[in-house]
């Protein structure tokens, strides 16, 4: 399937999902929230990346690849783009859904936006049920069962329960680039906040975030005006998300370098030199090591061209070196303890072959070391007044979403049990 899925897009950068699942999680009733606390507060959840489903239409401006692809041009109608399995499957239809997938980096807006033709939108903004997709899958890695398990202590979707998709083809871009569809986000997601609050009797909110939700979800927040922050977010509860990347970005950059320009999020979960030093080699090939210092180095001996680095330099690495306290009570949790990636060996420099992977401790997708980044780079800041760092053994990075005790976990911070 994730082969695949590879192969019929290309161009869909997908650091975040895993398509490695442990055993399944014991039945829900077992994390059954505590319920009819009329006093609770409203919960706001980001998910993860791929989560959020998203329409498109096209316009006449759209110039398919083939003509089947352009048979719902001009018509107006909005149709899903993602998640489409019809699509995906159909070995007609699927290099339509490539390219209308796809983003181009315009250099006059110094910003992506998507092929001219392409109008999309992210579905069901404000509700939990727009990243529930159709997709069993989405269960587990979409915070299905934690939604559920919200919803059966007594949490009701659009009253006491929202969500914020997003656009997971974009990133944050460093504050001073152009990125429109971050800004269209905080606006929307501000508004929400508010909205939730209002709601319930101006109660503070609680803000989930699950991987790539955390990027959007802190920068979100360390962007708010400090006061709205203190008036609005009771708590932000960050799930399977670190300040320094990870390698399997790395890894699906090399194999497919062309994939890193379609995309707007490409270069946002690259290892962090603010985690990982200038010692610890990440690549290793015969000729020379790159640490996560030679980045752009690495980009170019993938064969990217100058663009890309310089994308890299100055929209993504700011982010990532700026990934900082939210001062707002803040609980982390992660799993640790499962095989995760810690060097790629590329041992005669060809990049185009799979490469000899040597594994660290993490959730099988964030390293250790970037968990444990957190306790300096959140914990040990002075404006910070409540942190927390859980880290749960032998859990991945969607078990911590989906595994039963797992859940029970984050359900209790939810719950404001941290007090
Ligand atoms: C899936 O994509 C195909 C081809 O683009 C489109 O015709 C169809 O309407 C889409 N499905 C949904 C549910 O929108
Ligand atoms: C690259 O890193 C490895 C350790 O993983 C080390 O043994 C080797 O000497 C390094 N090579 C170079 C050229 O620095
Ligand atoms: C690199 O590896 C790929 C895949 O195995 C192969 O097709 C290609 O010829 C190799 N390139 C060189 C320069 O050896």
């Amino acid at each position: 399937m994730a082969t695949q899925l590879y192969r019929l897009l290309p161009l869909l950068f997908l650091p975040f999902v895993l398509f490695r699942h442990g055993a399944s999680p014991p039945p829900l009733s077992q994390h059954t929230v505590t319920g009819g606390d009329p006093g609770r507060h409203p919960v706001v959840l980001l998910p993860g990346n791929t989560c959020s489903q998203l329409e498109a239409r096209l316009t006449d401006a759209y110039q398919p690849p083939s003509p089947q692809c352009g048979a719902a041009k001009g018509n107006g109608r909005w149709f899903r783009l993602w998640k489409n399995s019809t699509a995906m499957q159909d070995p007609e239809l699927a290099p339509c859904l490539s390219d209308q997938l796809r983003l181009v980096y315009d250099p006059v807006a110094r910003d992506f936006r998507n092929v001219p033709g392409v109008e999309t939108r992210v579905l069901g903004f404000g509700s939990t049920r727009g990243f529930l997709a159709d997709t069993p899958a989405n269960q587990d890695l979409c915070m299905g069962k934690l939604v559920e398990a919200l919803e059966k202590g007594g949490y009701r979707d659009g009253e006491t329960l929202f969500g914020a998709p997003f656009d997971f083809r974009q990133a944050p871009a460093a504050l001073g680039q152009p990125c429109r569809a971050f800004s269209q986000f905080s606006r929307r997601l501000r508004a929400l906040v508010e909205h939730a609050s209002r709601k319930n009797g101006g109660k503070p909110v609680v803000v989930m975030s699950h991987s790539q939700g955390g990027y959007f979800a802190l920068e979100f927040l360390n962007r708010s005006p400090l006061p709205w922050r203190r008036r609005y977010v009771r708590h932000y509860v960050m799930a399977s998300i670190g300040p320094g990347g990870f390698l399997l970005s790395m890894q699906l950059l090399a194999s497919n370098p062309s994939a890193a320009l379609s995309s707007g999020s490409a270069f946002i979960a690259l290892p962090s030199p603010k985690v990982f030093g200038p010692d610890a080699p990440l690549v290793v090939t015969r000729a020379r090591n790159y640490t996560a210092q030679d980045i752009p180095e690495f980009l170019t001996a993938i064969g990217l061209p100058r663009l890309a680095v310089t994308l890299y330099q100055t929209r993504a690495l700011p982010v990532k070196l700026n990934f900082r306290a939210p001062v707002v009570p803040t609980t982390c949790i992660n799993g640790v303890g499962v095989p995760t990636m810690k060097e790629l060996v590329y041992w005669d420099g060809n990049f185009s072959k799979a490469p000899e992977v040597v594994y660290g401790d993490g959730d099988d997708l964030i390293l250790l070391e970037s968990t444990l980044a957190l306790d300096t780079v959140i914990g040990d800041d002075p404006r910070q007044e409540y942190y927390k760092s859980i880290k749960l053994a032998g859990t991945s990075h969607a078990g911590v979403v989906s595994d039963g005790a797992a859940l029970e976990r984050v359900i209790s911070e939810i719950l404001g049990v941290h007090e």
